[in-house]
């Protein structure tokens, strides 16, 4: 493990962001609940090989975030789009280099595949939808435009990703009270609540936030998971945690006890059924 760390270099992600203004009232937007439900399902694993980063690649990057991500992520890839302010949740500052969903540890830059996968999956719960219309070429493209904002993915090797065990044979009441105790014991309900319902008394410190990126504390209820539901979603979750948010990785925790406490989350959704990822087509 210790390997693995020191080959990336692990940025200390400084939570003291310079102020922002008070945010205005929000335009009415479409029920992101709704879009969401319609939206195909797409397990973001590239079908082809990554192609080489040629210059037509990298042209036919700029070309299509221009025009279909620009909107939100705005036109320099800060997160400033036209659209940005009418998003419940704020679309991501590419110049930062800073992302929530990596297979690589806390700190670390995401691989590739990382990048294809959340373009092609989208983040569930947020205005960032599955882009499944593009070709795997496009999406690769995309994700050249992407790394291309911030210089940290020139300066720094990419990463190993965090190994991901096969799961317990199946999800059993032993395993969720073994997960229950965890939750309990590591204060997993100090912000996500006693019963996952995004209601833990943290949640009054992030309500006003001083920071340039607010704080969403996810209602396991809904289960809405930005990567997505799986027990090796969460797993992943919690090995990786959600880097510029304040849910830090827990990759201290052996995999059992991680696969645990994925399998207690679980049983604390309430939307049923679960949106699980189809199989994949032979
Ligand atoms: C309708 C608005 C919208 C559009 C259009 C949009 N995004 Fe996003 N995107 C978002 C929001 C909002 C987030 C942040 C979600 C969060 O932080 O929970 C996001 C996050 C991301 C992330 C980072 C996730 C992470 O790990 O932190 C990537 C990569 C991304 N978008 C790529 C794209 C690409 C490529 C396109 C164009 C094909 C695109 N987005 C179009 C709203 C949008
Ligand atoms: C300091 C507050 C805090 C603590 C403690 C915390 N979390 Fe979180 N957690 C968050 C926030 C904030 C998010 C949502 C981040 C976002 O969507 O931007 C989150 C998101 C999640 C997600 C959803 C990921 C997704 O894909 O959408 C899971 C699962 C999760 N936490 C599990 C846990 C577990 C299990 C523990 C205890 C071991 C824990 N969290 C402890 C703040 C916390």
């Amino acid at each position: 493990m210790m390997l693995i760390v020191s080959m990336c270099v692990a940025l200390v992600l400084a939570s003291a962001e310079p102020p922002v203004a008070p945010a205005k009232a929000k335009p009415a937007r479409a029920p992101i609940d709704l879009m969401w439900m319609v939206a195909p399902l797409n397990e973001g694993i590239p079908p082809e090989p990554q192609p080489a980063n040629t210059a037509a690649l990298r042209a036919k990057g700029v070309a299509l975030f221009t025009k279909h991500c620009a909107a939100c992520h705005g036109k320099r890839g800060d997160g400033n789009g036209p659209a940005a302010a009418t998003l419940s949740v704020k679309p991501t500052d590419f110049t930062k280099a800073i992302f929530k969903v990596r297979s690589t540890p806390s700190g670390t830059l995401p691989i590739d595949t990382d990048l294809f996968g959340t373009i092609s999956r989208g983040l569930h719960g947020t205005e960032m939808f599955p882009w499944v219309n593009f070709s795997a070429h496009e999406r690769w493209a995309l994700v050249q435009r992407v790394k291309s904002f911030s210089v940290r993915f020139k300066q720094e090797e990419p990463c190993v990703p965090l190994a991901v065990p096969p799961p317990p044979p199946s999800e059993s009441d032993t395993l969720r009270s073994k997960g229950k105790v965890l939750y309990e014991r590591l204060r997993c309900g100090a912000c996500h609540g006693a019963t996952g319902g995004a209601d833990g008394p943290a949640v009054q410190l992030y309500k006003d936030p001083t920071g340039a990126r607010p704080v969403y504390i996810r209602d396991f209820k809904k289960g809405q998971f930005l990567r997505g539901s799986e027990m090796q979603d969460v797993f992943i979750t919690l090995r990786t945690g959600l880097d510029g948010t304040p849910m830090g990785p827990y990759d201290v925790l052996a995999a059992p006890d991680l696969w645990a406490l994925s399998s207690y989350v679980r049983s604390l959704i309430q939307q049923r059924p679960l949106r699980e990822t189809p199989p994949p087509s032979p």
